[in-house]
């Protein structure tokens, strides 16, 4: 049965997209932007750029109120308790490596990092060069058979000498949502400080960064249907005032002088130099469009869809799913076919998937492969973009056999 997305037509790039026979299956490494955010990027820049917070004139004044009011809408969508508790950085994976450099002082050698084993490697690598410069143990919590981190392994191996647990919310190889409340509060009971990998999970539903009960949460723009270049560390007030600053320049200085300098709190102590001004702005008018939507219908939607996925996947023989994927994605691999072939073929056919291994090189291996096919859907697909993809995929694999 064809399952039309209401929003389809908010998108204009997946009309683009569609005259030049490309089907847009990659939501989850960036996602289409809705013509709101290109109206407001089209708006900044048509009506009079201008830096923020510095300038007197009035586009100064006109672009940090802007820029502050996309703060506030952040804070909004994670129910932060305060817009000062929203750090703009360039992604979630320059997020994670101002964590993993500002917590460094608070490391005694023997101290130990837990993340899991499913990890992306914007939360693995800043974590294991930490590790690697402080002498401290990276323990890796364990998955169970669904993919989900094995609870009663990791609440084990998370104790006394843990400082940090820095756990992913949503794998995006596995598609599971992970059980982080549990192990976040045995981790914060054992005194280590707790940082969430939004990237993927901040894209379904609305999360209540005060509910989850993190430390830190990090997601970037670009994959919530927002411009790139900007992501957002969120932290909690204590948490944020125990980092140490990391990038020196411009704005983050409350006094200097040529041999020394003090510096300001979080946010603005951690945005040095010009920030991505139209970014930030143009994140506020993606959040105003999804905050607009029917969020119940949003997910009867992306569950829908995810069912045909899952469904076409089952029924093909020799296909073998990784992990039990809940929505959004779903990452395969196909007896005796290279995933990479399979992606080249299906490159050819206009079939936008992503192949490899999704920058999770130790699960992979540890799944004992060397890459898989990930499909991954978004607000603007459809039924018919899934039927062009299994279309596509029956071809490929008529060929390759
Ligand atoms: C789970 C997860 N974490 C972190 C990242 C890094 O995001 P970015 O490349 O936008 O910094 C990604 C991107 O794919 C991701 O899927």
């Amino acid at each position: 049965m064809f399952q039309p997305s209401p929003w389809r037509a908010d998108f204009p790039a997946i009309d683009a997209l569609q005259r030049q026979h490309q089907t847009y299956l990659d939501s989850a490494a960036t996602t289409q932007k809705p013509q709101i955010l290109l109206d407001a990027l089209s708006h900044y820049y048509g009506h009079g750029a201008a830096n923020v917070h510095r300038a007197q004139h009035l586009p100064g004044a006109l672009a940090t109120q802007a820029f502050e009011r996309s703060r506030e809408k952040v804070a909004g969508w994670l129910n932060a308790v305060d817009s000062q508790q929203i750090v703009f950085t360039h992604g979630a994976t320059s997020a994670l490596n101002l964590l993993a450099y500002g917590l460094e002082p608070l490391f005694e050698a023997g101290d130990e990092i837990a993340i899991s084993a499913l990890e992306h490697h914007a939360n693995l690598l800043p974590w294991q060069q930490l590790a690697q410069r402080r002498g401290l143990k990276l323990v890796v919590l364990p998955l169970d058979s669904r993919g989900l981190i094995d609870l009663n392994i990791a609440l084990q191996l998370i104790g006394p000498r843990t400082r940090v647990l820095a756990v992913s919310q949503l794998s995006n190889v596995l598609g599971a949502w992970q059980p982080l409340e549990p192990l976040l509060a045995h981790a914060q009971a054992q005194g280590a400080l707790t940082v969430v990998d939004g990237a993927q999970g901040v894209v379904h539903g609305r999360h209540d960064v005060r509910q989850l009960g993190c430390d830190f949460y990090v997601f970037s723009s670009h994959k919530l249907y927002g411009p790139d270049g900007v992501g957002v560390l969120y932290g909690r007030s204590e948490a944020l005032a125990r980092l140490r600053h990391w990038q020196f320049g411009g704005e983050m200085v409350q006094i200097a002088d040529y041999h020394s300098a003090s510096f300001r709190p979080a946010p603005l102590g951690f945005e040095a130099g010009t920030p991505p001004i139209a970014s930030v702005i143009g994140l506020g008018a993606s959040l105003d469009y999804l905050a607009g939507l029917d969020a119940h219908a949003v997910a009867e939607h992306e569950a829908g869809l995810h069912r045909h996925l899952l469904r076409g996947l089952n029924d093909r023989e020799g296909i073998r799913l990784l992990g039990q994927p809940q929505l959004a994605l779903a990452s395969f691999v196909v007896d005796g076919v290279h995933n990479a072939d399979l992606a080249h073929m299906l490159t050819e056919q206009g079939i936008a998937v992503r192949a490899g291994h999704h920058c999770a090189m130790p699960l992979l291996k540890s799944l004992g492969l060397d890459g898989a096919i990930r499909v991954s859907l978004g607000l603007y697909n459809d039924s018919d973009d899934l039927q062009r993809f299994f279309e596509a995929l029956d071809q490929a694999l008529e060929l390759l056999r």
